[in-house]
């Protein structure tokens, strides 16, 4: 078992990552340390991670815990007010309290969405997360965001609630979908180009064993994307010092192709290969970075069988207009977050948009 600590003073918490192939241990002692008031909790799961949802539920059933069981469709649909309101109504059911933990398990999706519910419901209740997707272990369900769709705009009704703990058991992996896992494995490789140069000659050593999901190492690889990101988040937990910007290396350009494929068309970290591929270009277009590292980020990407470049035609002033749109433009001026070398990316805020047009147009 591997274990990442998360401090953030009072909100501190550990992530607790077990491997795969080892008879995998129960989350319940690990909630009730994390907890030791917690009377209730909801479980929160989709339609795909069920099975896992009621593992779960008996794991803390077995603590003493009186639970309830709530599950929403599976898809980014869910990220919605109507879900959000089903959720509360069974927060309300269950008599939620203040000592009622709401236990996500799930996506990114069901922690997203679970999160904010747990954010909010009664001023806020303690939140576990249980992710089972590859891009929620390494990504969403460490730094407490959570949050919901509005119809216009990805992420734009939400809260910050840091989880009281996460438990990463690896064997979940074992029902995630090919397509699914891969998709993760884009935010793995954008750790290592932002944060962590020998984490990305590893990755480039080992992506058959990486992308194959063999056991061997795969807790390693997790754990070193918690570390990372937790690093990140404790520097500047609410974003605003900048340096938690980092963590959205491609996401301008993705959330671009994102909302103008329609939520769904490509996955997330599908986008994202695109969009750090793109943003990659985009430094080599400024003399940040020679023809060399857009290839070998290129390389890698591939090699995990991931996109480089959109399958559809997408309109250049569309995707611009969603990008001056982004959180993160301001001002009219154009914001990227642009790697300097493997390892290490700043933030340019004055991006001339002829040379951010020529990026999309040719390829
Ligand atoms: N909060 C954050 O910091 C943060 C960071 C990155 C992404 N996100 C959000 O995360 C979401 C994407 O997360 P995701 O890729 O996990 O999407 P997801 O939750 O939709 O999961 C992807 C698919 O895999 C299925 N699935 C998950 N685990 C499974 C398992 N073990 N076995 C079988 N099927 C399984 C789900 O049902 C779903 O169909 C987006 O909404 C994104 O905005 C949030
Ligand atoms: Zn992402």
């Amino acid at each position: 078992m591997e274990t990442v600590r998360v401090n953030l003073g009072p909100r501190s918490y550990d992530i607790a990552i077990t491997p795969r192939d080892a008879a995998s241990g129960s989350c319940g002692p690990f909630v009730r340390a994390a907890l030791p008031k917690a009377s209730t909790a909801l479980v929160v799961c989709d339609s795909n991670t069920q099975s896992h949802g009621r593992a779960v539920e008996a794991a803390l059933a077995e603590e003493g815990l009186r639970t309830g069981f709530a599950t929403v469709p599976a898809g980014e649909s869910s990220k919605c007010m109507e879900q959000l309101a089903a959720l509360y109504d069974a927060l309300y059911d269950l008599a939620a309290d203040r000592k009622t933990a709401v236990v996500a398990v799930g996506g990114g999706v069901i922690g997203d969405l679970a999160g904010f519910a747990a954010a909010t419901y009664n001023r806020g209740l303690p939140l576990v997360m249980v992710p089972t997707s590859l891009l929620a272990m390494v990504d969403s369900s460490v730094g407490g965001k959570t949050g919901i769709n509005h119809p216009k705009g990805k992420n734009l009704i939400g809260a910050f609630h840091q989880p009281a703990g996460v438990w990463i058991d690896l064997a979940h992996l074992n029902t995630l979908p090919e397509r699914e896992y891969l998709s993760g494995l884009a935010e793995v490789v954008k750790y290592g180009v932002i944060l962590d140069a020998e984490f990305f000659n590893y990755l480039e050593a080992n992506a058959q064993t990486v992308r194959d999901r063999k056991a061997t190492g795969l807790a390693q690889v997790v754990a070193r994307c918690c570390r990372l990101k937790a690093e990140v988040v404790e520097k500047d937990e609410y974003e605003l010092t900048g340096l938690r910007a980092v963590l959205n290396y491609g996401h301008t350009f993705a959330h671009a192709y994102e909302t103008c494929g329609g939520y769904g068309t490509l996955l997330h970290g599908e986008a994202v290969a695109i969009g750090m591929t793109d943003a990659m270009r985009l430094a080599q277009k400024l003399n940040l970075v020679g023809a060399e590292l857009v290839e070998r980020q290129r390389r890698l990407l591939e090699a995990l069988w991931l996109p480089t470049a959109p399958l559809a035609e997408f309109a250049t002033d569309d995707l611009i207009a969603v990008m001056r749109r982004d959180k993160k433009s301001v001002g009219g001026q154009m914001r990227f977050i642009l790697p300097t070398r493997i390892g290490e990316v700043k933030l340019f805020d004055d991006v001339p948009e002829s040379l951010v047009r020529s990026v999309l147009e040719s390829r």
